[in-house]
């Protein structure tokens, strides 16, 4: 099953996914993920990346186009979930292209809906592993301990990019360069809009409906 799940920044889209991964059998694809583990491992794309993400602009479509159909390439058989890609309607088209030149295509789009306010307020209170990955709130989602993980003990840190004259930014982007991909799906594809202002069971039992239709369709 090949998925595509869409959202403005702070929807959810991340913490669904692990979700639909343990449930699925998927592969989570993360084009923010990705990009942080190249800056991280100091490679060019890295450092060509590095200026749009801190400021909440958009890496450049070429960069990322290149960099996701390799990692799509890699996917094993039993398919993926993308999360952050495509995300301009240019990258939706190439990646069409791209699966369609091999007889795929994507099987469904979740797009996950929630208000400005409210993904502001989620962005901006979210803490992370930087060993493991996993993902809190201070508020919605506490570690046992406050500031470190559950998991190693590690320091939870907060992402560069979440402060809150950044975030403005990222959703400015969103609306304007992330949301008529919405629109692009929704002429050719399977599209759910899920209401993502809920609570995160809630938001996985409405994945799941749809996913389980999906996957019952392919046999
Ligand atoms: P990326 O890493 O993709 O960031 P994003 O899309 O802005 O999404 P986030 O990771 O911020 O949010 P999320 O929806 O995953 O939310 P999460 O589940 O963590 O991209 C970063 C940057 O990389 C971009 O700005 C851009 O520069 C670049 N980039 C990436 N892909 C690109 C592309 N394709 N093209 C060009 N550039 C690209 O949840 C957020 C918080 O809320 C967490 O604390 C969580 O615990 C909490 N939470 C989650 N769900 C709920 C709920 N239902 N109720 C209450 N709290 C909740």
């Amino acid at each position: 099953m090949r998925v595509v799940l869409l959202g403005a920044p702070g929807a959810g889209k991340g913490t669904q996914c692990k979700r639909i991964v343990a449930q699925y059998g998927l592969v989570h694809l993360s084009s923010g993920d990705i990009l942080r583990q190249e800056r991280a491992d100091g490679t060019e794309l890295g450092r060509k990346a590095q200026s749009y993400m801190d400021s909440g602009e958009l890496v450049p479509d070429e960069l990322i186009v290149e960099m996701m159909t390799v990692a799509i390439s890699k996917a094993p058989a039993g398919g993926y979930v993308l999360d952050g890609f495509p995300r301009t309607a240019k990258q939706a088209e190439q990646l069409d292209k791209t699966l369609a030149d091999s007889g795929q295509k994507i099987d469904v789009v979740l797009n996950l809906e929630v208000d400005d306010e409210i993904v502001a307020r989620r962005i901006t209170g979210r803490r992370s592993c930087p060993e493991c990955g996993a993902v809190y709130h201070i508020e919605n989602l506490k570690p046992k301990v406050e500031g470190k993980c559950d998991h190693d003990g590690a320091n939870l840190v907060q992402r560069p990019d979440d402060s809150f004259e950044v975030v403005m930014n990222r959703l400015k982007t969103y609306h304007r360069q992330t949301r008529p991909v919405v629109d692009y799906y929704k002429k050719n594809s399977t599209v759910y809009d899920i209401d993502a202002d809920k609570n995160i069971d809630e938001i996985e039992t409405s994945i799941f409906e749809k996913l389980d239709v999906c996957a019952s369709v392919q046999g």
